[in-house]
């Protein structure tokens, strides 16, 4: 649990049903805020709620600009005006990409950057509005560390990034902030059959912590853990070519191409779908 309280805050969270998004839920509701999740998985989603003890679980596909407007009014209905949203949902299909099929590239990228937008479109105004709000964006450090094997993952993560410096800029002065959070590899459904390098992996409740502290206090940008944006700031100082070589002697080039467990991996791909039927 965070030592920061946020009492009557209301918190959407997209992609709430499990992983970073049910944990960030469960740490705001136990500093005080009401909780709203939408997940694309309604099973999920309504179970995930009644757990927590949500406001309100409710559907939501973000790649759908109807249903993310759907989405904040039903929150709002249910637990009062939306003071922060927070973009979480995403999906890491992983492999070379010649194999990829052009559907899950656009799956990606309509997951992981238009529902980012769309959100960002559907809840903006009415923040503006008020003169406050908060919108919060899980990015990733793979934004900023290029890897082998989720090429597309890495350029969504990117635009992730840009698209939330942005409008922090555009929106500066409005009472609304705009944060970025970048988590290390973490243990969820998300990295399933990969070995997503161990020295480097978060708990969920690590990145649920980092947003609950964030939403207490606004910044520009979070790392999740701070001993791997430590090794993302070393890394950026280093030459090129020396982060190159470490990063292949650590195999890196390997973990999410050639060594990826596909049976392990095959409920994750599934849920996401990437299968070769597309
Ligand atoms: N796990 C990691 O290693 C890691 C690292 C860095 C960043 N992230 C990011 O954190 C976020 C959460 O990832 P996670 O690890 O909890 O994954 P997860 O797969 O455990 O959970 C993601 C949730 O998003 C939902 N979702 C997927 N598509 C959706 C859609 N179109 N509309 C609404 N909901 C949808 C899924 O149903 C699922 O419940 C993602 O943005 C991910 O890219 C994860």
């Amino acid at each position: 649990m965070s030592a920061a309280r946020l009492p009557g805050t209301v918190v959407a969270v997209t992609g709430g049903a499990r992983g970073i998004g049910c944990s960030i839920a469960e740490h705001l509701r136990d500093a005080g805020a009401r909780v709203v999740l939408g997940d694309i998985d309604t099973a999920a989603v309504a179970a995930t709620g009644s757990r927590l003890g949500a406001a309100a679980a409710l559907a939501l596909d973000v790649t759908d600009p109807a249903s993310f407007a759907d989405f904040l009014a039903k929150a709002e209905t249910a637990a009062g005006p939306v003071d922060v949203l927070i973009n979480n949902a995403g999906i890491m299909p992983v492999g070379r990409f010649t194999g990829e099929s052009d559907t899950i590239t656009r799956r990606i990228l309509e997951v992981n950057v238009l529902g980012v937008m769309n959100g960002t479109k559907a809840a903006l105004p009415q923040m503006l509005s008020r003169g406050r709000g908060h919108i919060v964006n899980i990015a990733s450090l793979a934004g900023e560390n290029p890897t082998p094997g989720m090429a597309t993952y890495c350029a969504s993560k990117q635009a992730v990034l840009g698209f939330t410096e942005a409008m922090r800029l555009e929106c500066r002065g409005s009472g609304v902030h705009f944060s970025a959070v970048l988590p290390t590899f973490t243990r969820t459904e998300l990295i399933a059959g990969t070995k997503a390098p161990m020295g480097l992996l978060a708990e969920p409740e690590d990145v649920a912590r980092a947003v609950t502290r964030l939403i207490a206090r606004p910044r520009r940008r979070v790392t999740v853990t701070r001993a791997a944006g430590v090794a993302m700031a070393f890394n950026k100082l280093t030459p090129r070519a020396f982060g190159e070589f470490t990063a292949r002697r650590m195999g890196v080039h390997r973990i999410f191409t050639d060594e990826v467990d596909r049976a392990a991996r095959a409920d994750y791909d599934r849920r996401v779908g990437n299968t070769p039927e597309g």
